[in-house]
């Protein structure tokens, strides 16, 4: 268990799943194509690219990062308990896009002059919102779709960008 956790956890951070699901991980929808970046290997040097920000700016960023996470499992537990109405409203509410969040992805974007970095993080937002509408229509098949596009868009970003 522990070790299946781990690659979960070196999956999602580190874009660079090779140990034992193979090349197929990636999934059938093709949206992720994990990559085959050795970035596990230690001595390997990191090639992502690097955002440059205030260190306190990264706390903070890492923090929200974390509440996502949270709002990912909170949604996962609402669609399983068949509450799509609560799925919906967490998805909207903390994930959807909005002035707000486009301000940040926005702020981080110039600050660093990474645009890419708006566009990585206004396509998560966007398909919270898809997931949102599902889960309001009361589609929960399409609902857990988008949640796992959601995810994969997370990773997209991932795989780009590092502190
Ligand atoms: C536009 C870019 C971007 C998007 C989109 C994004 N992240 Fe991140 N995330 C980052 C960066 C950059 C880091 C810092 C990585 C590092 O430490 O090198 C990070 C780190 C994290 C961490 C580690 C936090 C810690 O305490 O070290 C988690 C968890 C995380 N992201 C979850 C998510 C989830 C869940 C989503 C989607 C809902 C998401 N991220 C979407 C850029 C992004």
């Amino acid at each position: 268990m522990k070790k299946f956790l781990f690659i979960l956890l070196a999956c999602l951070f580190v874009g660079g799943c090779t140990i034992g699901m193979g090349a197929g991980t990636g999934g059938r929808n093709g949206g992720v194509s994990i990559g085959a970046s050795t970035e596990l290997n230690a001595g390997n040097p990191d090639k992502r690219r690097e955002l440059k920000l205030p260190a306190k700016v990264k706390v903070k960023q890492k923090a929200m990062m974390r509440k996502h996470m949270q709002t990912l499992s909170d949604i996962t537990r609402a669609i399983s308990e068949n509450d799509l109405q609560e799925a919906g409203t967490l998805a909207r509410d903390r994930l959807g896009w909005n002035e707000k969040e486009e301000k940040k992805c926005k702020a981080v974007s110039e600050k660093t002059n990474e645009p890419e970095f708006l566009e990585l993080g206004m396509a998560v937002h966007t398909k919270a919102d898809e997931l949102s509408k599902h889960a309001f229509a009361g589609d929960k098949d399409k609902a857990i779709l988008a949640l796992s596009e959601l995810i994969n868009r997370c990773n997209g970003c991932h795989k780009v960008f590092r502190h």
